[in-house]
């Protein structure tokens, strides 16, 4: 009876095993579908982490395009919008294109680091430049195409500007356009909601095979993963319903990415790109897959009141054009573009901000400009950006807020008159007030007045642009 029973509980204890294997198994599997790309929660925000806490990065757009300046023939495209676009926009064939851009295109010795300090100087944590833009130019050695700047120039390009911005202690990203205005078989007829300079003429090499087009696609992308070292950020551009994710086999672009480099951000926009100010972000959340893209990218638009849950990081012309343009002289003033920083970090978003090399790689004067002032106030004030998130409380109409740990720090854009400025802190277990402009931390002397912290702030304003107040707390 006795061994009865216990052959019983050995039978049992098998079959027990046997459930838990196969549960495991069914478990196993579940992850298994994304591949490289499962992960947990705690493994994401790891991976994130150091994005999260930049703040700041640089966007470049530069290539054939640059050179050619918003001029075509002699005459000027226009004063604003993309000029990157100008093949596009004066309906050229790719060899008409090259034709024209190939010899105003020379790269100075040097000019990478030039980008790489600028950036560093300008208090960004990271930088993004264009691998390939949709004329399907590539500034990396490819094996596939001879549209690449190992072959038009002797140079790769690529590689001389991620030794540069590693250099100098930044992370790297690609860009890299799926749309491709020179491959002979992007089959522009089938990508009927994407772009083509040829639209609407037929395709001069007669019917295209899209399929041969992905692969190149793929095959490119896996040199960008393989022969340039860690790469940071892979921000992909662009689809539109009826020509994304499954387009271009953008799971399998997604998986390639990191499994070759397995600490990759990537934006998401091989799917589709919800319109985030007009979508609710709470219905957003829920459908949000991350396995689609690290980040959402709103463009040349800041969400009015961020994107809780989701990470996001607007990117932004300096004037109207990514890729260079002579005729855009519709530059934004620094004071504008501290105000967007402050502005985007303010509400949990991250600030990709873009020059436009010209043709020689050289930086145009207002960019520069533009980027040494920003560099000024992040020296003073950068501890109010650099790993800060959104904001607990309402924006005023004077300013804005971001908070860390134990700090909250107060971003004023209009000093107040009657040197008193109120901050709904009161519950704040305040330890010391002061300006960041002030090394001494001298501090501001406060009261509690119904639900506030009124601050007593000096007669002038530290900086004419953003003064910050930083409140310590317990
Ligand atoms: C758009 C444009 C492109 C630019 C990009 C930057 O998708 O097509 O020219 O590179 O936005 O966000």
């Amino acid at each position: 009876m006795r061994r009865a029973k216990s052959i019983l509980l050995v039978c049992m204890a098998a079959a027990f095993g046997l459930i838990l294997i196969s549960s495991s198994c069914a478990i196993e599997k579940a992850t298994d579908v994304r591949g490289p790309l499962a992960e947990t929660k705690q493994q994401r925000d790891a991976r994130m982490q150091w994005w999260r806490d930049s703040r700041f990065g640089m966007f470049v757009h530069w290539g054939l395009y640059s050179g050619l300046a918003g001029t075509w023939k002699d005459k000027p495209v226009g004063e604003r919008g993309g000029m990157e676009w100008i093949q596009q926009r004066v309906h050229a064939d790719t060899w008409e294109y090259a034709h024209e851009a190939v010899p105003l295109f020379r790269p100075k010795e040097g000019f990478a680091s030039e980008w790489a300090k600028l950036a560093r100087r300008a208090g960004c944590r990271y930088v993004v430049f264009t691998s390939k833009h949709h004329d399907g130019f590539c500034l990396f050695d490819s094996e596939y195409t001879t549209y690449d700047a190992h072959d038009l120039v002797g140079r790769d390009l690529c590689r001389e500007i991620v030794d540069a911005v590693r250099n100098e202690g930044l992370k790297v990203g690609f860009y890299h356009s799926v749309i491709d205005w020179h491959h002979p078989q992007y089959d522009y007829f089938k990508a009927d909601q994407l772009p083509h300079p040829l639209k609407g003429k037929p395709s001069p090499n007669g019917p295209r095979n899209h399929d041969i087009y992905v692969d190149y696609l793929h095959r490119q992308a896996r040199e960008l993963f393989s022969n340039y070292g860690p790469v940071d950020i892979i921000w992909w551009d662009y689809s539109k319903k009826g020509n994304e994710g499954p387009f271009w086999k953008s799971d399998e672009l997604m998986a390639m990415a990191r499994s070759l480099q397995p600490a990759i951000i990537s934006n998401n926009r091989l799917y589709h790109i919800p319109n985030i100010e007009k979508d609710d972000s709470a219905d957003r959340l829920r459908t949000w897959k991350p396995e689609q893209g690290d980040f959402t990218t709103p463009e040349q638009t800041i969400p009015s009141t961020g994107i809780p849950g989701v990470d996001w990081e607007v990117c932004m012309t300096m004037n109207t054009t990514w890729g260079y343009s002579d005729h855009d002289h519709a530059w934004k003033s620094p004071e504008t573009l501290i105000r967007n920083l402050v502005d985007i970090v303010s509400k949990g978003g991250n600030y990709l901000l873009n020059i436009g090399p010209k043709g020689d790689g050289s930086i145009p004067q207002e960019s520069i400009e533009s980027m040494r002032a920003i560099g000024r106030w992040m020296d003073v004030n950068g501890q109010a950006i650099y790993g800060t998130s959104a904001s607990p409380y309402e924006r005023p109409s004077w300013g804005r807020y971001t908070k860390k740990d134990r700090m909250l720090y107060v971003h004023v854009f209009e000093w107040p008159r009657n040197g008193v400025l109120e901050v709904p802190a009161a519950e704040l277990n305040v330890t010391r007030v002061y300006l960041l402009a002030d090394s001494d931390k001298t501090p501001l002397k406060t009261e509690k007045k119904s639900g506030a912290l009124a601050i007593h702030v000096p007669r002038e304003a530290p900086d004419d642009i953003v003064s910050v107040i930083a409140i310590e707390h317990k």
